[in-house]
């Protein structure tokens, strides 16, 4: 029994449970719009929504309606925004050349936000997959995933998105020894004040699915990411990947996906007490949004409750496509 805990019917744990009030009095967590990062799919043009079909209520947008929501955003008190574009077929290569092409699509958008937006922050992916003509994350030949030269390629990404003004960068790829090499080139190249924040833990998962789809890359990958992304049976092997990042350089790692993993996200705060979160990813959003659909769940109380379970977890924040509308249900609420 815990500690001071008395047996029934001295203790009876519903008396702090009778009244909306002393609910809230006893509360352990709380969440809030300063814990969410918010990603968001960007498109060539202008004017542009483009939906998703298997995340509806996403959409890819250009530039210009992008900066436009994300002052939303921001006035709504979301710190972050992660930027992950959708580019033409014509320019996703074997060599991925785009990806630190100064004026790609990512660079462009992450330059008009910090202009228009100077208050929130901007996060960028370091990963080939929406540049390759393979899908994969890295450099493939002859059929294999080479580690050192994607690495060489991941740096040359990481520094462009660096010069056009990116606050944090997340490297996304799952090669071995690329927070190393970011955080010595960002350094080298003056740029000390960039975060880097490590998916640190990214599992080969099928929640992914729907993402693939908003970026283009699910008609084009080849294969699976079983190679490089970690296996869904293994926990020690996330300390072990979260130790060497942060070991390497990097200021936050990310536990990936979220909700099937809750117990990598308590172990890696319990362990390492660094700034951890969790990627609410694309196909947990999927399965919300199919059950609300179809009247199965309360819509938006399924939301808050999936989000609150990553606070309980031990995260310090969330990366959710849910960040705008939970920012607003919890105002509503606390209004
Ligand atoms: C790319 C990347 C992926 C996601 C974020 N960055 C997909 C993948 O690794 O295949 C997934 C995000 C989501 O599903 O919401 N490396």
């Amino acid at each position: 029994m815990a500690i001071g805990l008395q047996g029934f019917p001295r203790t009876r744990q519903r008396r702090t449970r009778q009244a909306p009030w002393s609910r809230a009095m006893v509360s352990e967590n709380v969440l809030k719009p300063a814990d969410f990062i918010w990603p968001i799919f960007v498109v060539e043009g202008e004017g542009k929504v483009e939906p998703i079909a298997a995340m509806p209520g996403v959409n890819r947008l250009s530039i210009d309606i992008a900066v436009e929501r994300v002052k939303e955003a921001a006035d709504f008190g979301i710190p972050c925004v992660a930027i992950f574009p959708n580019i033409d077929k014509s320019l996703r290569t074997e060599t991925c050349e785009e990806a630190w092409n100064p004026d790609n699509l990512v660079c462009r958008a992450t330059r008009a936000i910090r202009e228009a937006v100077p208050h929130i922050g901007v996060m960028e992916d370091v990963a080939l997959d929406p540049y390759s003509s393979t899908g994969h994350d890295g450099i493939v030949r002859d059929g294999r995933i080479v580690n050192d030269e994607s690495v060489e390629a991941l740096v040359r990404q990481g520094l462009a998105q660096a010069a056009a003004g990116a606050n944090i960068i997340g490297p996304s790829d799952m090669m071995d020894g690329r927070i190393g090499a970011l955080r010595d080139a960002l350094e080298n190249a003056g740029y000390q004040d960039v975060m880097l924040l490590s998916y640190a833990a990214k599992y080969a998962s099928s929640f992914y699915g729907p993402f693939r789809e908003a970026v283009g890359a699910d008609a084009t990958l080849k294969g699976d990411k079983k190679t490089y992304q970690m296996d869904s049976a293994n926990t020690d092997e996330a300390l072990r990947e979260v130790a060497m990042d942060i070991a390497e350089g990097a200021d936050m790692v990310m536990i990936k996906p979220g909700m099937p993993y809750l117990d990598i996200c308590q172990r890696v705060k319990a362990e390492f007490a660094v700034p951890t979160f969790a990627y609410q990813v694309s196909g947990e959003y999927a399965m919300i949004e199919a059950a609300a659909g179809n009247g199965w769940i309360d819509r938006e109380k399924a939301i808050l409750e999936s989000l609150m379970a990553f606070k309980r977890a031990g995260c310090d924040g969330i990366l959710t496509y849910y960040a705008v509308e939970a920012s607003k249900m919890l105002m509503t609420q606390n209004a």
